[in-house]
């Protein structure tokens, strides 16, 4: 099945994405796409040792449930690329990895493969990774351009188990070609997450997701975040790069612009209880960061430039060196805080310091309370959709409106 919106003018625009996407590699293999004033706070996070852990190494279990298959670590390797021959074998690379270590594996952005069917065997790697969690990709503006139905089909076309949705508001003000109106959003959110549930996964780039927009989120229908967060890659700064004059004078301000990692997930989980499922991405560099993303409340860790330069720079053999290091780091790490699961993680002490504390302290203490949106941040709109979500009557499927 074939999912085509756009037939004038469609290949050109493909090309033009196909190049950007590209160019976003090779300035993601070398350049500085993380700027030094760029931090996840996950340094803010302390873990509290266990002189006593009272279990074996082997009884820490790292195993999880996420789109209904079980993983071998709380890992996702992040969405990256597609469209060229070159990004087809990025994604092949790491998906054959993220199969080999029973990680989830996500896709780059599918919008090449709308406006040109013909590169869609770039984004196909279900032939190597037959049992991995696979998340397909799309942005805002293009989901609302093809639809539900068009969403359902991107999924299809690679078999994927989820679709992750993609919001990049401060990237797309720095892209020339970029979008500048951000209307409706939930409005799109609320009819995708009608038809797909819990396959859809909603991301940020790099900018992070704060409280308020996971409970609207989350009243949207939307069961699974990933807040993506400041403190890696900055798609400002890698479009920075890209711009000239103007564009890129704005762009040096906003290259560290955004939620760090540890806020953006601390704060949310505190907002939501256990309401929704929060992959934590930006920044996380070992299994430690891993480890105390975890510790302030996320479900899996994710990363993609540090894999992704690892696949540049010696192939799936460093690939595959790295994610040993990074799982056995995250074991060690819940060995020593005397904790048997992820869960129990949650659970053990964390101490949290400097500027990780003033920003908790700035995102306020809501929580939904008792599930009708007592003491959330947004406590009307909170209640009313929540009542709707409720609502047995409501099916699943239909246009976005
Ligand atoms: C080379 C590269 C390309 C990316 N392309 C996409 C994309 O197409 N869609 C998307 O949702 N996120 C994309 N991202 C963002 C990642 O999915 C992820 O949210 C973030 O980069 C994780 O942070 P880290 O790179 O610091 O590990 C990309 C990241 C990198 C490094």
């Amino acid at each position: 099945m074939t999912v085509a919106i756009e037939p004038a003018g469609a290949k050109a625009s493909a090309g033009a994405t196909i190049e950007r996407k590209d160019a976003h590699l090779d300035l993601c293999s070398t350049a500085s796409v993380e700027p030094s004033q760029n931090d996840s706070l996950l340094s803010c996070v302390q873990l509290v040792h266990c002189a006593m852990p009272e279990m074996a190494l082997e009884e820490v279990v790292l195993s999880t449930s996420f789109f209904g298959k079980t993983i071998r670590a709380p890992l996702l390797v992040c969405g990256m690329t597609g469209g060229s021959k070159r990004a087809e074998r990025v994604n092949r690379a790491l998906a054959e990895q993220a199969e080999q270590h029973g990680l989830a594996f996500g896709v780059g952005s599918q919008r090449a493969m709308i406006e040109d069917p013909q590169c869609a065997s770039s984004y196909a790697v279900r032939d190597v990774a037959p049992k991995t969690v696979l998340i397909g990709n799309v942005g805002l503006a293009t989901a609302a351009s093809i639809g539900v139905d068009g969403v359902r089909n991107l999924m299809d076309e690679i078999d994927a188990d989820a679709i992750a949705l993609h919001l990049n508001a401060a990237q797309e003000l720095t892209q020339p070609e970029g979008d500048r109106d951000f209307r409706n959003g939930y409005r799109i959110i609320e009819s995708l997450a009608r038809c797909l549930g819990g396959r859809l996964l909603v991301k940020e780039t790099g900018c992070g997701i704060g409280p308020r927009v996971a409970l609207r989120l989350f009243d949207s229908g939307v069961e699974l975040i990933d807040v993506s967060g400041l403190g890696g890659t900055s798609w400002v700064r890698v479009e920075q790069f890209r711009a000239s004059g103007v564009a890129a004078d704005v762009a040096e301000h906003f290259a560290s612009w955004g939620i760090p990692t540890a806020a953006a997930v601390a704060s949310v989980r505190r907002a939501v209880g256990d309401r929704l499922t929060i992959v934590a991405s930006g920044g996380l560099r070992t299994g430690l960061d891993v480890a105390k993303a975890l510790a302030v409340g996320a479900d899996l860790g994710g990363m993609a430039l540090p894999l992704f330069r690892a696949l540049e720079a010696g192939g799936p053999e460093r690939v595959d060196q790295s994610i040993r290091v990074i799982v056995a780091q995250l074991r060690q790490a819940l060995l020593l805080t005397g904790s048997r699961t992820p869960q129990e993680l949650r659970q053990s002490p964390v101490v949290i310091t400097g500027a990780l504390s003033d920003w908790l302290a700035g995102l306020g203490s809501a929580s939904v309370g008792d599930g009708l949106g007592n003491d959330c941040l947004l406590p009307k709109e909170c209640r009313i959709a929540q009542r709707y979500r409720d609502r047995p009557e409501l099916v699943r499927g239909g246009p976005i409106v």
